[in-house]
């Protein structure tokens, strides 16, 4: 396998030294705006040079963001390269173009490390779903925000310490922000939901609260509940409807979830055969993440391509209620839904999620986060 590879940060530089120690694969070429050499592979800044090398054939894009690594991923395709990629924002909100093309193309498209970093999750539940149907899937799945609220439950670190320290440590995205506001978990939701349930959901209908408005003092009031909160992405499938929303939930400190420290992951499905089945290890920082990408170039030297068949659009449906805890804002309508109140926080009664992210929507600075049932 000759390997092209595109960016040469935190994820690339680890392919690339997995790689060395390979007789299998070799990387031709890296792509990397930086002047830097490398002993045994080509550096340049023109993509074109990998697209148009036909020895390479197969190409890992590390670059991450949407622009231009859609555009290098695509004609990659249309030139008859294989593609792995750690991108889960290029690969949740260009599925319906990727997908279909790959087919189309008949090329190997794999993208196992753009959820969990180091965990076999997608292919994990590639096998599962051929043998039984899944009902859940999704968990703890970005290692920064775990930092974060792992720091500050269990160190009692301020929140911007423990974001400056998983910067620091390579766990957190170019733009911390996509972290913190539950992007990044948005995009592993939305991918893990359309590869376990066989569809393209719609992304709008999946909403999303971060833990950038969290506080000590929310933090301290869960301690003293016995309460650990975890910012969690998870879809079910119920009677033909597709439910997928990200949110901070509060766990019991009993629960599998509460114990998750630094930037591990902690991701679980539920199938009709295998019940739940969770999934734990590092899900960000380079060699775990690094690893993952080199199963897929394994994967792809023995043949295998995508995930699961490309489905059909859906919206995500989210009527199932949570009691909620809700801090930073307040109008009628909470206080028509309050049962209780926290301090200057308040717990709802049961809200549909879809409600409650609606009004969070309008209420910018508030924190919320779900009580698990
Ligand atoms: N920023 C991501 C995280 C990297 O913290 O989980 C791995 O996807």
């Amino acid at each position: 396998m000759r390997l092209g590879l595109l960016g040469f940060g935190v994820v690339g530089r680890g392919v690339y030294d997995l790689v060395q120690s390979r007789p299998d694969m070799e990387v031709k070429k890296v792509v990397c705006l930086e002047d830097i050499t490398l002993p045994d592979a080509e550096v340049t800044k023109d993509f074109r040079s990998v697209l148009e090398d036909e020895s390479i054939d197969t190409v890992v894009e590390a670059m991450g963001g949407l622009h231009p690594a859609f555009e290098f991923v695509r004609d990659c395709i249309l030139a008859g390269k294989n593609v792995v990629t750690s991108n889960k924002a290029l690969m949740a909100t260009f599925y319906d173009e990727l997908i279909p093309l790959a087919k189309e193309k008949g090329v190997l498209l794999r993208c196992t490390a753009a959820v969990g970093g180091g965990i076999g999750w997608l292919s994990e539940l590639e096998r599962s779903r051929r043998t039984q149907t899944i009902h859940q899937a999704g968990g703890i799945m970005n290692g920064t925000c775990n930092y974060i609220l792992d720091a500050m439950t269990q160190g009692g670190m301020s929140y911007s310490d423990a974001l400056s320290l998983a910067q620091s440590l390579g766990y957190a995205e170019a733009k911390p922000a996509t972290d913190v506001e539950g992007t990044d978990t948005w995009h592993k939701t939305i991918l893990s939901a359309n590869i376990a349930f066989g569809v393209s959901l719609n992304m709008a209908s999946v909403p999303a609260a971060g833990i950038h408005t969290i506080s000590a003092a929310d933090i301290a009031a869960f301690r003293a509940r016995g309460l650990v909160c975890k910012l969690t992405g998870i879809a079910k499938e119920k009677d033909g409807k597709i439910s997928a929303c990200v949110q901070p939930v509060l766990y019991p400190a009993t629960a599998p979830e509460a114990a998750v420290p630094q930037n591990y992951n902690l991701i679980t499905f539920v199938g009709s055969a295998s019940g739940r089945m969770s999934f734990y290890g590092q899900g960000a920082g380079r060699y775990p993440t690094a690893y993952n990408v080199l199963q897929d170039c394994v994967d792809i030297l023995s043949g295998k391509g995508f995930y699961s068949p490309y489905g059909e659009k859906v919206d995500a449906c989210n009527d199932e209620p949570f009691r909620y805890y809700v801090r930073g804002a307040s109008d009628a309508w909470l206080e028509e839904n309050t049962k209780e109140t926290w301090g200057n926080a308040v717990i709802t009664n049961p809200i549909p999620a879809e409600k409650m992210h609606l009004w969070r929507a309008q209420h910018p600075d508030a924190f919320i986060a779900a009580f698990e049932k």
